[in-house]
């Protein structure tokens, strides 16, 4: 951990921006406070990305939080093209400011160059992979640059290194232990699957959020709160039994937390 927090603090001396990757779903949880120490002085811009698993209308609102605290932030699908000439622009606009001033004092234009970072599984690699795609021409394929710091250019003036800064999460709160064991962000043996299942259905039942669950397993939840209540009712829909008739507590709660990480159960946003 502390060596990956020392590369990227090598890293970020190169670099004239930092791009945040969060998790659209966990804005907070998914966010490592180290991060501000360490891209203090540069230009920031937050990906809120797997924004096609999370409720619009609460990404909307996170990107007014971080704009409140002058921090640029968009919605992104990692593994979509389609927004990403914003994205390129946005990295442009980011650092406008840079480049005022260094036309102000005669500095010739030379690129922006911008490093990403995130927790793991938050779609670095895939992100960097859609930009690269497009426009790869590594430039640091040359004798003294070594392999590992390549820099691809994404836009006439913006060039990223193709390795991120992985930053370890931080979950001393439980809360955050658990939303990221939700999102598959950590490892789920954290707890056993049917406690995990137990603390998600409870978080659902306690957010009003068992609407999904009911769309999901075409249930009727008026008046069940009881998250192991509800957990029995979705196996013996789904025919999650044991051989004596009664539900299979382990196979239902994994199947309920899967369907949560792969968006089954409608954009749902915990934070
Ligand atoms: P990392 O480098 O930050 O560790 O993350 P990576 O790009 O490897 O992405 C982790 C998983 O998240 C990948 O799924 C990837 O396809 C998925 N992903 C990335 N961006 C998005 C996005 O915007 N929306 C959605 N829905 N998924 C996204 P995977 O290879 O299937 O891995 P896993 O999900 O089985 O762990």
């Amino acid at each position: 951990m502390a060596k990956a927090k020392r590369m990227m603090q090598e890293d970020m001396k190169k670099v004239d921006l930092c791009i945040e990757l969060l998790d659209a779903r966990v804005p907070i949880s998914s966010r490592n406070p180290d991060i501000d120490m360490l891209s203090r002085g540069k230009y920031r811009l937050i990906l809120l990305n797997k924004a096609d698993l999370a409720d619009d209308t609460r990404t909307k609102e996170w990107i007014e939080v971080f704009k409140g605290q002058g921090i640029r932030a968009l919605a992104l699908d990692a593994r979509l093209n389609a927004r990403l000439s914003v994205i390129r622009k946005a990295m442009e606009d980011a650092c406008a400011e840079k480049r005022a001033k260094d036309a102000a004092r005669g500095i010739s234009q030379r690129p922006i160059r911008a490093m990403v970072c995130g927790i793991p599984n938050v779609g670095k690699s895939t992100f960097i992979n859609s930009l690269a795609g497009k426009a790869s021409l590594k430039t640091g394929n040359k004798p003294g640059v070594t392999k590992a710091n390549q820099w691809i250019t994404v836009s006439n003036g913006v060039q990223l290194l193709d390795t991120p800064g992985v930053l370890w999460p931080k979950f001393e709160d439980p809360h955050v232990g658990l939303n990221l064991a939700f999102i598959g962000s950590i490892n789920e043996d954290i707890l056993p699957k049917e406690e995990l299942a137990y603390e998600f259905v409870k978080m659902c039942s306690e957010r009003g959020l068992t609407g999904s669950l009911e769309k999901r397993f075409d249930l009727e939840l008026q008046g069940v709160s009881d998250p192991n209540e509800i957990i029995d009712l979705i196996g013996q829909k789904r025919n999650c039994m044991k051989k004596g008739g009664e539900t299979d507590l382990l196979k239902t709660s994994v199947m309920i937390l899967e369907d949560f990480k792969a968006g089954r159960l409608g954009r749902i946003s915990l934070e």
